[in-house]
């Protein structure tokens, strides 16, 4: 059965996901991209990996600086999100930032940050899969509820209900 890429996205829409953007510093310069391809893979040693398409430029930039954080979102962070998934602007405009190891750059008031160094990069198709060892994890003592992405658009979890 031949399967068309839209029917793909939309199948895949329907695994939902929270939202972070990907974060370095590359010769001065800061990058920064929305993802959701963000995977635990690990724990000994503490891997994650990105999926990042071959020519967004914070993929090159996390490539080349061989680092990258990842800031989680909460749920009121949507237009953080949107900004971040522009391409060709400047995204850090106006933002405080905060310095993360290795003069990262972290988002204000994420769920949580993380810093990685690349260990492995494995090309897939038009995507690169990049894999990180965790050196550094901050969790917002504040918590709150995360932004989630569903079915192509931005979630809230209701309630917060825990199952089970
Ligand atoms: C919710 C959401 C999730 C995304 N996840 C990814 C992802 O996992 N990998 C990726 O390469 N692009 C992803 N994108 C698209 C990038 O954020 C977008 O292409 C961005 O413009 C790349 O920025 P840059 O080329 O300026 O670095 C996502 C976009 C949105 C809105």
């Amino acid at each position: 059965m031949s399967v068309d890429p839209r029917q793909f996205r939309d199948a895949m829409g329907h695994f939902a996901t929270g939202v972070t953007v990907l974060t370095t510093r590359h010769e001065g310069a800061l990058h920064g991209m929305t993802a959701n391809s963000v995977t635990s893979v690990s724990l000994d040693p503490m891997l994650i990996l990105v999926c990042l398409m071959k020519d967004a430029r914070t993929a090159l930039a996390i490539q080349a600086a061989e680092r990258f954080a990842v800031n989680i979102l909460t749920e009121g962070q949507d237009e953080l999100s949107q900004r971040f998934a522009r391409p060709g602007q400047d995204h850090f405009d106006g933002l405080e930032l905060m310095e993360g190891p290795h003069g990262l750059p972290l988002l204000p008031d994420c769920l949580a940050h993380l810093a990685a160094q690349v260990t492995e990069i494995v090309p897939a198709g038009d995507h690169d899969v990049v894999f990180g060892e965790v050196d550094h994890v901050h969790v917002n003592p504040n918590g709150g509820a995360p932004l989630l992405f569903f079915q192509g658009g931005y979630r809230k979890l209701p309630g917060m209900t825990r199952l089970g």
